[in-house]
């Protein structure tokens, strides 16, 4: 008998709830037993009173116990790592560091969700490749880990249905933003998946889903650490950069195409930074017995030498698509977003980088929309660039005129251009293991 009410109000009055008592409210809601109201309304007493490390660990423990797990490392025999980002604009790190760190001999297996918003998911980057097949079962997942050394899937609706029910109301009930539902519901999937090893990415800035300041964000971090710890996987949380886009692009295809030039050496400069870092981190944490500085110059040799695109090549065809940069979509119209007048970028929104791909077709405003994967925003110029008047700054991939006319606006409206250089920092703002 789950006396729901009850445990709303003691988390209201900010008392704890036991184990077996947050077992029972997150298991019952699973099964129905705890109606809808009930649940989102102990999740915004959550959101006002948070929750302790242990309600937090017993959160995502329930949650796992709701569905199916795969220990993938215990598969493998080997140490599986994984990564996971909170989501921003241009974010295809995961496209990247996945054949890096496979081409560097260590397991990469990771389960990615789809975008909302202005954002898109890692799932909709992957589909703008012809024939990706992302809904592989959990056999096919550990086989092609074994078989190609990487593999990215959607989850299952077996994996953590708690947290897919939970988050369904939380994303209607104004309660997504509180860090113990993000950090369990996030965490939850990793260990579920059997994770031994896993790189976090913070996001920080006006892109980021979940608008947060650094001191936030930290936070944030320091509970996905430590439910990590309690469960027994590594955790390495980095907290970057998302007042800017990440690299240059943003859109489905664009992104594959970004994502693959920084596998083979050729890739925005703090796009490349953010994945050389991530993979050197997951190197690190791998059972390969290598520290982070070994394990950044394992990943670079990896892009160096070739055996990341080769890598990223293997994996696409495991998966059904097409490596080939070439068979990429493209939009059928390109217009370029210039300088008015001669200055320094001092700021590139994001989110109205993300919001002018979002109304090119690029990304989804609910579940049901489809994405167009040829369009987006490719922006040459960011924070701290020197441009003289006409420079190119952006372009915009559009599907037909009158959204590009409509998008080059917005485009040209989130570029600020003045006389002083900004004071810089570089993507990676700080790092909680
Ligand atoms: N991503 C998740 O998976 N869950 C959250 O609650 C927020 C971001």
């Amino acid at each position: 008998m789950i006396r729901a009410a009850e445990l709303i109000e003691r988390t209201r009055n900010g008392e704890e709830l036991s184990d077996q008592e947050m077992s029972g409210l997150v298991l019952g809601f699973t099964r129905g037993e705890v109606p809808d109201y009930q649940m989102a309304a102990w999740c915004m007493a959550v959101y006002f009173r948070g929750l302790s490390g242990r309600e937090t660990y017993a959160l995502t423990d329930a949650m796992i116990r709701s569905g199916d797990t795969i220990d993938l490392g215990a598969a493998l025999g080997r140490r599986a790592v994984d990564k996971h980002s909170t989501g921003g604009v241009g974010d295809k790190t995961s496209i990247a560091v996945a054949p890096i760190v496979a081409a560097c001999g260590v397991p990469f297996g990771k389960m990615s969700g789809r975008g909302l918003a202005h954002s898109g998911g890692t799932l909709d980057k992957l589909e703008s490749i012809p024939g990706f097949r992302v809904e592989l079962s959990i056999d096919e997942l550990v086989s092609q880990v074994r078989d190609v050394g990487l593999a990215i899937v959607g989850q299952t609706a077996d994996l953590v249905p708690a947290d897919q029910k939970i988050y369904a109301l939380r994303d209607v009930t104004a309660t997504v933003d509180s860090n113990p539902l993000i950090a369990s519901s996030i965490m939850s999937k990793k260990i579920a998946t059997g994770a031994d090893a896993v790189v976090l990415d913070v996001k920080v800035g006006d892109g980021a889903h979940g608008k947060r300041t650094l001191d936030d964000a930290r936070i944030l971090a320091e509970q996905m650490v430590d439910l990590g710890r309690r469960a027994g996987a590594k955790v390495v949380c980095l907290l970057t950069d998302m007042d800017q886009p990440l690299g240059s692009a943003v859109g489905n295809a664009l992104e594959i195409r970004e994502a693959v030039d920084t596998i083979a050496g050729n890739g925005p400069p703090d796009f490349t930074e953010l994945v050389l870092d991530a993979c050197a981190r997951l190197l690190a944490l791998s059972d390969l017995g290598v520290d982070v500085a070994e394990g950044r110059r394992l990943a670079e040799d990896a892009v160096a030498d070739g055996s990341a695109t080769a890598a990223y090549q293997r994996w696409i065809r495991a998966q059904g698509g097409d490596p080939d940069r070439a068979a990429l979509p493209s939009a059928p119209i390109v217009r370029e977003v210039r300088a008015t007048y001669a200055g320094v970028v001092v700021r590139l929104g994001a989110l109205a980088i993300g919001h002018a791909a979002l109304e090119l077709g690029a990304g989804r405003r609910t579940k049901e929309d489809a994405v167009d994967h040829a369009v987006g925003v490719v922006c040459h110029a960011k924070r701290g660039h020197a441009v003289s008047a006409g420079d190119l700054l952006a372009e915009v991939h559009a599907r037909d005129e009158q959204s590009a006319a409509a998008a080059a606006i917005q485009v040209q409206a989130a570029y600020a251009i003045g006389d002083e250089l900004p004071r810089q920092h570089g993507i990676l703002l700080d790092v909680v293991e």
